[in-house]
């Protein structure tokens, strides 16, 4: 059975950017960094939106990347493995065909909506930054950020916080196992 992790950084306010485009990695620690570097190494595949795609290519890692733009599973370049899915005509059969081992979803925000609603996720880490945005890229459309750890809690997850670093940047994980 493929076990799906969910990773996200975001503001104390729920915000996983400041806008669409905006680079996490400007402002994240750099405890959240060595953190999601494990995780990437864990991981055998990597599951995200086009536009995360986009802004952090990278050949030698194995992605599905979801997208509207084809109605067929679809390799983007040959030798690559990377492939793009559109849930709303693939098969989720399909998609544990492609991938078969441990998954990592890396956003952006309706991936995030996506996974939970459909029950996928069997652990969540989130590094929460002490920054506040105010506005920007939520990480889920449908759950208030502040509301999150009672939507889990209800939902069998249990969880633990961390502190991870002397500036106040805070390791939430959520667990099913
Ligand atoms: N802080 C963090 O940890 C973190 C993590 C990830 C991303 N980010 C940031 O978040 C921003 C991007 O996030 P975003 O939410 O704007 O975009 P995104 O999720 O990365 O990409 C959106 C695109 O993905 C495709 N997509 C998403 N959900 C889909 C679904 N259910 N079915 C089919 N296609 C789907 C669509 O592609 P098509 O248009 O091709 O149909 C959609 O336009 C960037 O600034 C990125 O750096 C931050």
């Amino acid at each position: 059975m493929i076990k799906y992790t969910l990773a996200f950084a975001c503001s104390s306010d729920g915000f996983i950017a400041k806008y669409s485009g905006d680079n996490p990695f400007e402002w994240t620690s750099l405890e959240d960094k060595n953190h999601l570097n494990t995780l990437i190494k864990n991981h055998k595949w990597q599951v995200m939106g086009r536009k995360t795609h986009e802004l952090n290519p990278n050949d030698t890692r194995s992605r599905v990347i979801f997208s509207r733009k084809y109605q067929e599973i679809k390799q983007i370049k040959n030798s690559i493995n990377q492939f793009y899915f559109n849930p709303d005509f693939n098969q989720w059969e399909e998609f544990e065909n492609l991938c078969q081992e441990s998954v990592l979803v890396l956003g952006g925000t309706s991936v995030h909506d996506y996974f939970l609603y459909a029950d996928l996720i069997d652990e969540i880490f989130i590094t929460i930054e002490p920054l506040t945005f105010n506005e920007g890229i939520p990480a889920f459309t449908y759950i208030n950020f502040k509301d999150l750890t009672p939507y889990l809690e209800e939902r069998g997850y249990r969880h633990t916080e961390q502190k991870i670093n002397d500036g106040g940047s805070l390791l939430v994980s959520f667990s099913k196992t």
